[in-house]
This record gives C-alpha cells, sequence and structure tokens, in this order.
C-alpha cells in the first residue's frame, strides 16, 4: 500500500502532535514511511467515543470546566457527524487518525480543543481504538459466521437421511448421513464463535489512563474510563496496557482458523460439484463460468474460500513476528498491527456472505450420494462388527472380512454377490444372515450411539446445533459501547 490512501486531500497547514523540539519538519521519505492515516482511518468513529470518555474524566478532574467540558462534547459530536459523512477527511499531512481528529477539534475550538490531549497519548489511545474496533467487528464477524452455519445447518436438516461416501484419505470408508457431514463443517464454525467470544472476554480491558506507558499524574479516573467505552475493567499494569498487542495475535489466530475451516469447507464444495463426484449443483448466481469454454461452470467461491486463508493465516504470522523480540513498552513497529487485523475482518465479511449464499442456494444431488454410498466395499465393517455380534474376536473378524472384500474385488463384484458357499468357504462363522447388515440404511440405522451418523443422533445434534445458533445470534447483536 502506498503512503496515500484515497480520499485523502490536500491542505498547507500541518498539525503535528509533535515538534517542539525539532528545527524543521519530517524529510519527505520519513513521512511518506511513518504516515498511517490511510489505512487507521477507520479507527476515527472509537476514537472519537474515546475521546468523550476522557473529556468527561478531564471534567471531573476540574481540568475542564462545565462550559468548556459542554463545547468539546459538542465539537466532538459534530467532527462524529462530520466523519461519517464524509464532510471531515484526513489530509495527506496527517500523520495518523489521531492527529487528523485533533486538526478536525481545533478547527472547531481554537485552542481548546488542544486541552483534550491532557493526560493522555497515542500509546493508549490506538490501543483503545484498536480494542474498540476489533470487539465490535468480532461480532460483525460472528453474524456472518452464523448465517453460513444456518446455510449448513438448513442443508443438513433436508438430508440427514441422505446416505454419502464417508471418507477417509479421500476413500470410500464408510456410509454416512450427508446431514451429519454438512454438520461436520457446523461444529468447527461454533467452535470459532466460542473462540471470538472468549477473545472477547480477555479483550474487554481498557489501556486508556496509561498515557504514553506511565499513567498520569493527573487525577483521572481509567475505570469511568473503561466503564463508559464498555470495557470491564481498566489495565492493570500501563506499560503492559500499551505494549500488548495479544489482543491483534490472538484474533488473527482464531480468523486464521476460521480461514481453513472455510479453505477445507471450499475443498470439498470444489471436489462435490466435479463432473466426477457431482453430489452438488450450484446455483447458477454463485457459480462462474469461463470466457472461452460455454460448458463450463466453476465453484469460484470456493476456491476463493480456499485461496483467502492465505491471506488469513498470513496475517498471524506477520503480527507474531513483528511482535517477537520488541522491548517494552510501545514501539513503532506496532503500527503494523492494524492492516493485518483490519484484512482479516475485510476479508471475512466479503467471504462469508458469498460462501453462505453459495451453501444455502445448492441442490444436493441425493441420488447420486445414494449410489455412490455403498461403493468400494464400504460396508465391510458392518460385516465386521457382525462377526463380533457373534463372538468373534475382532481381531479374526477383520481377517475374515478381508479375505471376503479380497474375494469380491478379484471378482468384480459386491459384498452381498457372493453365494453361500463362497461364505462357508472363507469361514465357518459367516453365513446368509450376514446379508441382513449388507444395506446402507441398515448400516445407518444401526448406529445409534450419541454423535454418531445414524437418523436418531443426527437429528439430536441438529436439534442441538439450532439451539445453539439461536443463542450465538443474541450474543453477536450486542452493542460492544453502550450509547
Ligand atoms: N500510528 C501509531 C500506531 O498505530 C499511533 C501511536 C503512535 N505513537 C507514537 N509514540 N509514535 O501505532
Amino acid at each position: 500500500m502506498n503512503g496515500r490512501g484515497e480520499g485523502v486531500s490536500e491542505s498547507d497547514e500541518p498539525t503535528r502532535l509533535w515538534g517542539g523540539r525539532f528545527a524543521g519538519g519530517p524529510a519527505e521519505a520519513l513521512a511518506r514511511l511513518s504516515v498511517s492515516v490511510q489505512f487507521d482511518w477507520r479507527l476515527a468513529p472509537y476514537d472519537l467515543l474515546a475521546s468523550r470518555a476522557h473529556a468527561r474524566v478531564l471534567a471531573n478532574a476540574g481540568l475542564l470546566d462545565a462550559d468548556e467540558l459542554g463545547r468539546i462534547l459538542a465539537a466532538l459530536d459534530d467532527l462524529a457527524s462530520a466523519c461519517a459523512a464524509g464532510e471531515f477527511r484526513p489530509t495527506i499531512e496527517d500523520e495518523d487518525v489521531h492527529t487528523a481528529l485533533e486538526r478536525g477539534l481545533l478547527e472547531r475550538l481554537g485552542t481548546l480543543g488542544g486541552k483534550l490531549r491532557a493526560g493522555r497519548s497515542r500509546n493508549d489511545q490506538v490501543a483503545t481504538d484498536l480494542r474498540l474496533y476489533l470487539r465490535d467487528h468480532a461480532r460483525g464477524v460472528a453474524v456472518a459466521l452464523i448465517e453460513l452455519a444456518d446455510a449448513l445447518t438448513e442443508q443438513a436438516a433436508r438430508n440427514v437421511d441422505t446416505p454419502a461416501p464417508g471418507m477417509t484419505h479421500v476413500q470410500h470408508a464408510q456410509p454416512v448421513s450427508f446431514g451429519h457431514w454438512l454438520l461436520a463443517h457446523v461444529q468447527p464454525l461454533l467452535r470459532d464463535l466460542e473462540r471470538l467470544r472468549d477473545w472477547d472476554t480477555r479483550t474487554a480491558i481498557s489501556p486508556l489512563g496509561s498515557g504514553a506507558l506511565a499513567g498520569s499524574s493527573l487525577p483521572l479516573d481509567p475505570a469511568a474510563v473503561a466503564k463508559e467505552l464498555g470495557f470491564t475493567a481498566p489495565a492493570a499494569n500501563s506499560m503492559d496496557a500499551v505494549a500488548d498487542r495479544d489482543f491483534v495475535a490472538e484474533f488473527l489466530f482464531v480468523t486464521a482458523l476460521i480461514g481453513v475451516h472455510l479453505s477445507r469447507l471450499g475443498e470439498e464444495v470444489v471436489l462435490w460439484t466435479s463432473t466426477e463426484f457431482g453430489w452438488v449443483e450450484l446455483d447458477d448466481a454463485f457459480a462462474t463460468g469461463s470466457s472461452i469454454m460455454p460448458q463450463k461452470k466453476n465453484a469460484d467461491i470456493a476456491e476463493l474460500a480456499r485461496g483467502k486463508s492465505g491471506r488469513l493465516v498470513g496475517g498471524l504470522v506477520a503480527v507474531l513476528t513483528m511482535l517477537k523480540g520488541l522491548p517494552l513498552t510501545y514501539d513503532r513497529d506496532m503500527q503494523e498491527d492494524k492492516e493485518p487485523a483490519f484484512d482479516a475482518v475485510d476479508t471475512l465479511e466479503l467471504l462469508l456472505p458469498a460462501l453462505a449464499g453459495m451453501i444455502s442456494t445448492m441442490t444436493v444431488r441425493v441420488d447420486r450420494l445414494a449410489a455412490a454410498a455403498p461403493v468400494g466395499f464400504s460396508l465391510a465393517t458392518e460385516v465386521a462388527d457382525w462377526l463380533v455380534r457373534k463372538g468373534v474376536p475382532f481381531r479374526e473378524a477383520h481377517e475374515i472380512t478381508g479375505k471376503l472384500v479380497a474375494l469380491c474385488s478379484a471378482r468384480e463384484c459386491e459384498l452381498e454377490d457372493v453365494t453361500d458357499d463362497d461364505l462357508k468357504t472363507i469361514s465357518e462363522h459367516l453365513d446368509p444372515s450376514v446379508r441382513e447388515v449388507l444395506s446402507v440404511s441398515s448400516a445407518l440405522a444401526a448406529r445409534t450411539t450419541p454423535g454418531s451418523t445414524g437418523p436418531g443422533p443426527v437429528a439430536d445434534q441438529l436439534a442441538t446445533v439450532q439451539h445453539k445458533l439461536d443463542n450465538w445470534r443474541q450474543w453477536a447483536v450486542e452493542k460492544v459501547v453502550p450509547r
């Protein structure tokens, strides 16, 4: 990204938050390297909320009188509306979001605008702003995750009784319910939602009041600020408060893992929609064509889900690497935390609705799945289990069933095609009644233990998942900052 973001306009009078001790302005090359306003401008609404809370604390401390507080709060409100309407924008001279907003305040209040900086630093401000931004957007990500989980769950509900060839090593293993398979993609998303909420609990700590690193000699009230901004408590250690970026790294771990989950789902959809599988057909609105091959219908959303996991994992690695070895407390390296965090939010907010739409509109080819379910001797385990129920040790049962498979494989027939004599020849323990377990429906119906793929347990799982998603819906729309 270059140093000159979109929407950054010219101005002649630079506002700088430092410079008293400097003989002249910064070199062009330094300014271009240093500027972050082109990406941190999105923190503006949060910075303004934090400024409101700080102004009130300054007034309570007797550092602003009632009139000054009133004028500052009115100016902050006006600035917030101007920012939201795009009427107030950062200029190329604004080093960062904090500089731009101080300029906006000075434009509205004159010298009074300079009073708000007392007792705070960009170090505690930026840590506060980023916590607020990420807590807010974690809920946006959660809403979109729930939408995808809903789409998968609705397809699962329609396919509880659809048999599918369950796989290990991409080889036919045992028949499963396709609904169970789809729910196996919902379970990780439920854990991701839990991870977001756990992360949020740890992130709800307010750095404001820590100043540059040592706290303040002014009689501030970090607990009041914390409360006003929807945090559960002020930071326990001012040095840690400005140096800690665990909350960014941890957020990026959660988003990277979400990316990995979406990638695995995407890969399956790519396979399922191939001619070779043909298990699923995508709706035209959620598939793409080829510029040269008129017949093509491609699962680009699924592929982008797979592809975008790279940048999500990359963001985590970038921030961990940036933090490693940084001495306490604030170092400018930490400015590099923002773009990966913003990119993770943007990526998921873009990807999740597309995936949800693709899943909810896809057509499941029940006939193709059912036909594939028994292929590849996937009922062999049923024979082994049947022998176990007759008292044969599993080791021996495995061996006997293996011989049966070898015979069928050589004859190119299915398990149920062997004759009664063949059964007797393979083992004295086998008899024609074994055929009772040689159907996909009996294999599925036999699975009654909780969490297994039989119709009963899958219906139970479905109900639990729907209930959990309803609870998550409530969490995801809670306001981070009480307003
Ligand atoms: N733009 C800076 C960042 O994102 C804000 C904090 C700057 N603090 C400083 N001491 N230079 O990290």
